[in-house]
């Protein structure tokens, strides 16, 4: 067996149940999950639709490259949301569709990296999961970057040593954050590009949250436009991932994409040639729908930014807890989120995420994410704010 698999932490939803074993919440509180970040809005039905009318296409084996017309699709949306040179990102070479982009942020680190030169995977800490259990698989040290909880919400890139720079393969940025909901600028991105080339890693972009903003005036850059602006329009050593889970609340539609620099993308192609992983057509058809549509996307911002709206009040009273810029998660600082989790659970029946399950010790011995808890704000308007009122008892009753 390989013996990498010995190095992978437990998942944080396991690390929960077993955290939450035994507790007895009150039979009488319905339970409100939000500690997943699932999207529960409906699914658009012209998407749904999409799905259904095209089940013939379960008939035949799909290409691993995705669809022409589904390409072209990705290709025309990532230039007009992200304001794109025109055709400066080619259907053909630059975008990958993938079933979901957890697979795919997991499957690029092993066709990226090579493990004869001791490799380095830098990542932000608290972090999406996989980019770790990618790195231990991939035969990389995964590398934690603090996220700045004082300041930007996102890792200070200065503060890292050169002598990481020099063994990085990888760099995993996460913007809008998962759990912060910080957004980086385009000043930020270009400044990780610079850092790219001088040290000539790869900068792998996760952009899952993108279409979950609040201002419409200011929708969250990305790495494709930062190089764009800086005249990389080839997008070297840029890559970008995307997903429809959030953008779309399809979660269990699995469709998302990578694009960017053709070179990459072209050994990834032959990676996931072998890998088997392609697109059902039914969820091909699907996402081109998806993708060509902007009015869904606002609905659901829209959504969020109710629940926002009327949880955030509620929360204040008690619990210092900022509106994030981007994302559906709040990420307040807790006494320590293991305790706040189970006493919480085991009073009003809530679940939430401590902290430290998404985050790794820093090199100073400490862990940015033990005395945090991470909410999903993905319940129903309704649920949401049910559920702020009886956080709010709780920690009133707590302070007591
Ligand atoms: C930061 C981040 N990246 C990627 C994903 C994976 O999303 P999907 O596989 O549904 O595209 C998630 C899901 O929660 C996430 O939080």
């Amino acid at each position: 067996m390989n013996p990498a698999l010995n190095k992978l932490r437990p998942y944080p939803f396991e690390r929960l149940r077993a955290l939450l074993a035994g507790a007895q919440p009150p039979a009488s509180l319905p339970q409100i999950a939000m500690h997943i970040g699932e999207p529960r809005h409906p699914a658009p039905a012209f998407v749904l639709e999409a799905l259904t009318r095209n089940t013939a296409g379960l008939g035949s084996y799909p290409a691993t490259a995705g669809m022409p017309q589904l390409r072209e699709a990705i290709a025309n949306w990532l230039t007009r949301r992200f304001k794109l040179p025109a055709g400066s990102v080619s259907p053909e070479t630059m975008v990958l569709p993938v079933n979901g982009t957890r697979e795919a942020l997991f499957a690029f680190v092993q066709a990226m990296t090579d493990s004869s030169r001791q490799p380095l995977v830098a990542m932000p800490n608290p972090f999406y999961q996989i980019y770790e259990g990618a790195a231990l698989l991939a035969g990389a040290e995964p590398y934690f970057l603090p996220n700045d909880a004082q300041h930007s919400g996102l890792p200070d890139l200065d503060s890292v040593p050169v002598e990481v720079w020099r063994r990085c393969q990888i760099l995993f940025l996460c913007s809008p954050s998962n759990p912060t909901g910080a957004v980086a600028s385009l000043e930020y991105l270009q400044h990780a590009l610079r850092l790219a080339e001088r040290h000539d890693f790869i900068i792998a972009s996760d952009e899952c949250y993108s279409e979950i903003y609040f201002d419409e005036a200011r929708p969250p850059a990305g790495l494709l436009q930062a190089a764009a602006a800086a005249g990389n329009t080839s997008y070297e050593r840029c890559v970008v991932f995307h997903s429809l889970s959030k953008r779309s609340s399809v979660p269990g539609l699995r469709s998302g994409f990578v694009a960017g620099d053709a070179r990459l993308l072209k050994s990834f192609l032959l990676y996931r040639t072998y890998h088997g992983s392609a697109m059902p057509p039914p969820a091909q058809f699907a996402s081109i729908a998806a993708w060509n549509d902007e009015t869904h996307v606002l609905e659901n911002r829209n959504l969020y930014r109710q629940k926002f709206a009327a949880v955030l009040p509620i929360l204040n009273e008690v619990l210092s807890v900022d509106m994030p810029e981007a994302s559906f998660y709040l990420w307040p600082r807790v006494d320590n989120g293991e305790h706040f989790t189970r006493a919480l659970f085991e009073q009003q029946h809530i679940t939430l995420l401590p902290g430290s399950y998404i985050s790794r010790p820093s090199a100073d011995g400490g862990n940015p994410g033990s005395d945090r808890v991470r909410i999903s704000l993905v319940a129903t308007v309704p649920e949401c704010i049910e559920a702020a009122t009886r956080i709010r008892s709780f920690i009133a009753q707590r302070a007591r």
